[in-house]
């Protein structure tokens, strides 16, 4: 897809924020830290539109991205940080779910994990509830550029174990800071968006 045009244009916490346009959305899950915003800003060939730290917990609200006029890829907040109260993890677990179970022109959720860790808990039990919803059809294993090529093929058959994924669902690993697997990557959106 030719990116012409790419802009913020909602940071919501309640539906009530969410855009009220109707455009097709993407969206990405993943534990705090994995690359969900980096993954956007490479995605859109964009440094700092979608904000990222060091330190997990950076993306606190749900961050809407309009491409072309056309499409939203939706950025949320992480899981899974131990670092925050137990009660701020809990407004943002209610934030991520009410807009995963309520979101009618959500097209695909995307789960990312690191792929150089088995996936947590928190990573099965996301799987299982978007796979429920019927998304998930890949799952993007972030930071490719951390472990040698000869390494991956374990990799991803522990993430596949580890999550119970079906045969016919992907992995496709990516590397932000290297810029790879962007293409496989945009190709498998735009289906998702066509669809
Ligand atoms: P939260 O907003 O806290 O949920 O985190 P996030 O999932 O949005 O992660 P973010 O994109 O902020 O990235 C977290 C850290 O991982 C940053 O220091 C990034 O520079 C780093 N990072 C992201 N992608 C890659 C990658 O492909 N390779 C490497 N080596 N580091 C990466
Ligand atoms: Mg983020």
């Amino acid at each position: 897809m030719k990116i012409k045009t790419s802009e913020i244009v909602m940071s919501a916490v309640s539906p009530k924020q969410y855009p009220d346009d109707g455009f097709p959305e993407v969206a990405f899950v993943g534990r705090s830290n994995v690359g969900k915003s980096s993954t956007i800003n490479t995605l859109l060939g964009r440094k700092k539109l979608a904000r990222i730290s060091s330190s997990p917990g950076k993306t606190r609200t749900i961050n809407f991205y309009l491409i072309n006029q056309e499409y939203y890829m939706v950025d949320l907040p992480g899981y899974g940080y131990a670092k925050v109260s137990k009660d701020e993890r809990a407004s943002w677990g209610k934030i991520i779910e009410t807009y995963l179970s309520s979101r009618d022109n959500l097209y695909e959720v995307m789960l990312l994990v690191d792929i150089r860790h088995e996936p947590t808990k928190d990573d099965q039990l996301m799987y299982d509830w978007i796979k429920h919803y019927g998304f998930g059809k890949i799952v993007i294993a972030t930071k490719s550029d951390k472990i040698p090529r000869s390494q991956m093929q374990k990799q991803f058959k522990l993430i596949r174990e580890t999550l119970k994924m079906a045969p016919e669902d992907k992995i496709l690993p990516i590397s932000s800071l290297k810029k790879q697997g962007i293409d496989e990557l945009w190709k498998a959106l735009t289906d998702f968006f066509i669809e």
